[in-house]
């Protein structure tokens, strides 16, 4: 079940001379739109009851088209982090009629009490937002290695676990997450990204890798078979550093075992910059059109829009410290042939530019029987792009483990 959508009248005393709505106008809707929501779940004074009040402390606009009177904004709310004393929701507004995306916004609010001094988000407030996950029923958070993660586990069967890339959260594995039957599929959210917290420091692909092994730990998986794309590979390779020996099977999705070159190193410190600066929409700019094939580009406007979302929501702390632990991470080459006792699949998109199909061959060639897949049509993510073909292929390996 989702969070209640609000919908609201753009009024003519809202707009500028021009006839679009204003700045100022739309932070009142979209904090009306917070309002309306808490009053259809435990009501408006879900804060004062506690003695607590939702001070905002920073907000991130992204105005993407323009409003007009009489136009109805459909708003739709996320809770992005959950901390003890703060936490940020990642608000949508779109025009009902044309459904065209007019701006969405991340806002940072501590609760405070009447001296200003933190306090904690008033539990009825979390479980409200929480018992509402954005996608499906199936997500739980799960507090493990500090940080609470939102994990989407479907299904019984062999375990498999789908580490996504970066900057972008567990629904880019929807198609795989919801058509791979009859075996355990665990999704979760990196820290920083989509759903799960996003602390401010405390990023390495060490403690991602520590984060998604205590995940197992906690859900009593002794055996699993790993599936990482972009990011989600780097995740693995140093999973496989400690945690070889439970590894049953590996897919290895539109990756590489190299550690970046200076010039990747100064790329990473350079979009860093551009985050803090502008946000995650400007990462989603810049991104978007690397990510796809020219043929999703051009004729899969959902997919397009579906990416460009994933990433606009990212929390600019999780994006900064991915940076950071990409920018830093050790290569892998000298773990690949030490692999060889276990079934690995590498698949990449033809058209992937970030990571090449002859990168993805010597990847396959330098682990001991890997097989490589090339997916037509696709650029650097396949399971959004090609998803029924990258599904079908999951299973003939997956099936294949036994
Ligand atoms: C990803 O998809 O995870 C990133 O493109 C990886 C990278 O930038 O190295």
């Amino acid at each position: 079940m989702s969070l209640p959508e609000i919908d609201l009248v753009v009024y003519p005393d809202e707009c500028d001379a021009f006839g679009h709505l204003n700045q100022a106008s739309f932070l009142s809707l979209f904090e009306r739109a917070r309002w309306e929501m808490l009053l259809r779940g435990p009501g408006m004074d879900v804060f004062t009851r506690v003695g607590s009040w939702p001070a905002l402390r920073k907000t991130v606009i992204d105005y993407r088209a323009a409003a007009f009177p009489g136009d109805v904004l459909r708003f739709q709310q996320a809770l992005t982090h959950h901390g003890r004393t703060s936490f940020t929701m990642r608000q949508t507004a779109r025009r009902v009629q044309d459904d065209t995306l007019i701006a969405s916004a991340e806002f940072v609010f501590v609760c405070i009490d009447r001296q200003g001094r933190p306090v904690p988000v008033p539990r009825e407030f979390g479980e409200f937002m929480h018992a509402h996950p954005e996608s499906s029923g199936n997500v739980q958070r799960l507090m493990v290695h500090g940080v609470n993660l939102a994990v989407e586990i479907l299904g019984e069967g062999p375990p498999v676990m789908f580490v996504h890339g970066y900057p972008l959260d567990r629904t880019m594995w929807r198609a795989q997450l919801d058509g791979l039957t009859g075996f355990r599929r665990i999704a979760p959210d990196l820290r920083g990204m989509g759903q799960s917290d996003a602390p401010d420091l405390g990023y390495g692909m060490n403690i991602y890798a520590a984060d998604l092994a205590a995940l197992l730990d906690a859900l009593a998986i002794e055996e699993v078979i790993l599936c990482g794309l972009s990011m989600g590979g780097y995740i693995i390779f140093e999973l496989l550093r400690t945690w070889s020996a439970r590894v049953r099977g590996l897919v290895l999705m539109d990756t590489r075992a190299e550690a970046d070159s200076p010039e990747s190193r100064r790329a990473r410190d350079t979009a860093a910059s551009l985050a803090r600066e502008r946000g995650a929409s400007a990462i989603a700019d810049s991104m978007v059109p690397k990510l796809l094939s020219p043929e999703t580009l051009a004729d899969r406007p959902g997919v397009v829009d579906q990416v460009r979302t994933m990433i606009t929501r990212t929390p600019v702390a999780g994006i900064v410290g991915a940076l950071a632990a990409m920018r830093d991470r050790p290569g892998s080459e000298s773990l690949l042939p030490t692999l060889a006792g276990i079934p690995t699949l590498v698949m990449v998109g033809e058209s992937d530019t970030l990571t090449p199909p002859d990168q993805a061959r010597a990847l396959a060639q330098a682990i001991p029987g890997a097989r490589l897949e090339v997916i037509p049509g696709a650029g650097h993510l396949p399971p959004l792009e090609q998803p029924d073909e990258v599904t079908r292929r999951l299973r003939d390996f997956l099936t294949a483990l036994g």
